[in-house]
């Protein structure tokens, strides 16, 4: 279904080479605008109206950015967030990262926070105590959030083991805009496919706490998409299958459209 793939690699160089070149107009733009006679940059900004933030230094939140709604109208879509649970190897990372292709391919603004990369970042300083845990997935869901705030389709892939972690992101976010997807794969597929030896170590008690192992997995009981490993006739379901079926969810349910 998506197995056209790889000749989309090419497409999507060309796509970065034309916002280069965006950007070096944008920064053009910018240094003729300094340097420019007073009446040219005046005729530009009549076009800009000043917003009043207040006062900077103070914490506490203000509005003034220009609405979701309206974001979401210039992009033709809906912010969301995607958020791929389930056990280590269940395929969050693959399913999102095929979803992620699907939608660029239909033109969609979208963005994919993996469970390896951010901590390799953002949350470096992070563990895999119960608490680290809850704090990873706190970061996580408030990065996510600014993110669909803006309209983005936002596709997160962590393990988020813990239904009471899952659901305070959810409670951060209007209703509609998260999305749980349990990558419903039985802990033996997981620890067949084992591409990164964790199960192995684990089993060898290598590596303490892990998830489903020695640590709990906390099953979603209300995720909007579930995603069986099997198909009726009991075969495993591919990566390109799993994410044409969430291209179908996000249609019908109308995220692919902006306001009109
Ligand atoms: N639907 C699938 N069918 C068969 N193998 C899969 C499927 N999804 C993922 N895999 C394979 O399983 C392994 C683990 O997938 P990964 O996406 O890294 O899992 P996770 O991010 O949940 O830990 C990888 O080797 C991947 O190629
Ligand atoms: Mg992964």
């Amino acid at each position: 279904m998506f197995s056209a793939l790889p000749r989309l690699l090419p497409r999507a160089g060309a796509a970065w080479g034309a916002s280069v070149a965006l950007q070096q107009q944008g920064l053009g733009l910018l240094g003729s605008q300094l340097g420019s006679s007073s009446s040219a940059s005046g005729a530009l900004m009549s076009t800009f109206s000043a917003y009043d933030v207040g006062q900077s230094s103070n914490i506490k939140w203000h509005e003034g950015a220009v609405p979701t709604a309206e974001k979401e109208k210039l992009l033709g879509q809906k912010g969301a967030v995607l958020w791929f649970t389930g056990l280590s190897g269940s395929g969050k990372s693959t399913v999102a990262c095929t979803l992620e292709h699907a939608l660029a391919a239909r033109g969609r603004a979208t963005t994919l926070l993996d469970g390896d990369n951010i901590r390799h970042g953002l949350n470096k300083n992070l563990g895999f105590s119960a608490e680290d845990r809850a704090e990873n997935i706190r970061r996580i869901g408030e990065v996510s959030k600014l993110f669909a705030d803006a309209g983005i389709i936002t596709l997160v892939s962590f393990i988020s083991p813990y239904k009471r972690d899952r659901d305070s992101v959810r409670a951060r976010l209007e209703p509609g805009k998260f999305v749980e997807v349990y990558m419903k794969v039985p802990i033996e597929i997981c620890e067949q496919r084992d591409p990164k030896g964790l199960y192995k170590k684990a089993r060898a008690g290598l590596i303490k706490g892990f998830t489903g192992i020695d640590d709990p997995y906390e099953e979603p009981d209300a995720a909007e998409v579930v995603m069986d490993a099997y198909d009726a006739q009991g075969k495993q379901r591919s990566p390109e299958v799993l994410a044409a079926e969430l291209i179908n969810f996000l249609e019908a349910k109308g995220y692919l459209k902006g306001h009109s």
